[in-house]
């Protein structure tokens, strides 16, 4: 079931990349160099220092800097590589600097980028850039984040080209034509202004659904399955990625039902709270944006993510033959730290029962953990809890996916088999 799946999509996402192929060779010429220009106003003074202050604060709950600003980069200069089924994608030097960056844009043109996808020449951007999500944010902070972005310092940097089906931006008009619904937020006058408040920053500014929404086979996000968890990759270094899965935000047992409102307001604001840590990806979001933000926003986060409807799939459940053989290992390594019955403690680790990464659809940040270890980003302290050390070379691959087995099988948790192969493709 799970390969044939695998297989179709494998198979629809090669007639998709024919089908562009295709029309670009017979639109071959038509790309961002001969987009239209439009005219540019000349730099403006930077507003005042409250619209800046907002604007910081919006480009925090928005992350730009994670994506903007690659290892060992200046800051805001892009050159961060997105690696899709598609090919590779650069993100812009979003910078002052007039030539290399966005300097001579005007608010309108960063209005039009944000809210349309179209950058000041005319050409469309692509979806790596969150245009679905920026699109609801209110024309206010878009001015707030014009001015906070002209106090950036200018950086000469150009970011490597982009892949060659990256280069036939004409492509995304069709893709916004079938996926893309532009529109600002609207508040829900039925519901708190918490709640509202928190909608806001998860829906336009933090775009969690970015990861934690499964996509189709282009790429866009399913609504109907919003939030019930994604997958992505993220490169470690030039040339080696690592695949991840975003786990699903839904109160499902298999989600977030364990977590408590404060649980998670503490997650998001501190790194760390009695049901999880962070580690892996959510170290950018928590590091560099949610951390930031006021307590009282993270817990309107925690407040509509809670809020959600329950989705996504119960994985088939795993016969005792699969789990038993895990239960040593888990004994031998995991114990001390997890506890006897998976419940963690408050000076070894987190619990495992009822953990959200533990029961994802798709294994690989359990199988990633257990590999490489789980320790959070600077700055983040897990309280009393002994550091996670990586298990690559302790355990083998078969040992890993009965460990993972074993996991996903008991103390009612429940999720779908991993085999040796998905263990051996992470490694
Ligand atoms: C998830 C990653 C991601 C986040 C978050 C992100 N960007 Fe980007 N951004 C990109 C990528 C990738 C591109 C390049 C898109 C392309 O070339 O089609 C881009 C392009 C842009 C461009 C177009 C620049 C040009 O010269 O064409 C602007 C402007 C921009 N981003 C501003 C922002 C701002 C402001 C924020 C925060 C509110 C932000 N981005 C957050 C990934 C991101
Ligand atoms: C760049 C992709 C990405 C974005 C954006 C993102 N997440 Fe995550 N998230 C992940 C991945 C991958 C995991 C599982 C591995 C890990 O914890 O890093 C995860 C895990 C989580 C977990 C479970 C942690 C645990 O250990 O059980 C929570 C809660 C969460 N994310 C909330 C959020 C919220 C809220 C947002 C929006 C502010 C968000 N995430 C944005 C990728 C992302
Ligand atoms: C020395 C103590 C220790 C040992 C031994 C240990 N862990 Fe952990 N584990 C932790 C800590 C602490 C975290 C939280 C790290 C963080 O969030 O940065 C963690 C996190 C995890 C997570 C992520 C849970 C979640 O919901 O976010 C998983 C899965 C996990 N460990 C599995 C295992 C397995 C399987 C073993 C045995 C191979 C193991 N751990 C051994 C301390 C330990």
């Amino acid at each position: 079931m799970a390969r044939s799946r695998t297989l179709y999509r494998t198979l629809a996402a090669l007639l998709a990349i024919a089908v562009v192929v295709v029309l670009a060779i017979r639109l071959a010429g038509v790309d961002e160099s001969e987009a239209p220009s439009a005219p540019l106003e000349a730099n403006t003074a930077a507003g005042d220092d409250a619209l800046v202050d907002r604007g910081h604060y919006v480009a925090l709950a928005a992350n730009c800097a994670s994506c903007h600003t690659r290892p060992g980069g200046v800051p805001f200069s892009g050159g961060v590589a997105f690696e899709t089924p598609f090919g590779t994608i650069y993100s812009s030097n979003i910078t002052s600097d007039a030539r290399h960056g966005i300097g001579k844009w005007t608010s309108a043109d960063l209005r039009r980028a944000l809210h349309e996808g179209i950058a000041a020449k005319g050409y469309r951007l692509f979806p790596a850039f969150p245009y679905t999500s920026f699109t609801k944010i209110t024309d206010q902070d878009v001015s707030a984040l014009y001015a906070y972005l002209r106090t950036v310092p200018a950086d000469a940097y150009s970011p490597p080209a982009n892949g060659v089906l990256f280069k036939q931006r004409w492509a995304v008009a069709v893709w916004n034509g079938l996926f893309f619904r532009p529109g600002r937020f609207t508040p829900d006058p039925t519901q708190s202004a918490e709640w509202n408040t928190g909608a806001y920053l998860v829906e336009a500014l933090g775009h969690c659904g970015a990861c934690h929404t499964p996509r189709n086979v282009f790429m866009a996000e399913v609504p109907a399955k919003a939030y019930q968890g994604g997958s992505l990759r993220e490169q470690v270094v030039e040339g080696k990625s690592r695949d991840w899965s975003a786990v699903n935000l839904t109160p499902s047992a298999a989600g977030l039902k364990s977590w408590s409102v404060e649980e998670l307001a503490k997650y998001l604001h501190g790194g760390f709270s009695p049901r999880a840590g962070t580690f892996g990806p959510m170290n950018e979001v928590i590091g560099h944006s949610t951390s930031n933000l006021k307590v009282e926003d993270a817990h309107a986060m925690a407040t509509y993510i809670k809020s959600l409807p329950v989705g996504g799939e119960a994985g088939t459940p795993l016969t005792a033959a699969l789990v038993a053989p895990g239960e040593a290992i888990y004994r031998d390594h995991c114990q001390k730290c997890h506890g006897t019955s998976g419940r963690g403690g408050m000076f070894a680790g987190p619990p495992l029962a009822g953990s959200a990464i533990v029961q994802a659809e798709d294994p690989a940040s359990l199988v990633n953990a257990i590999l490489y270890g789980a320790a959070p980003t600077k700055g983040v302290s897990l309280g009393a809890w002994e550091t996670m050390r990586p298990y690559a070379d302790v355990l083998s691959d078969s040992q890993v996916a009965a460990l993972a087995n074993y996991l996903r099988g008991t103390w009612n948790n429940h999720a779908s088999r991993v085999d040796v192969a998905m263990v051996s493709k992470q490694r």
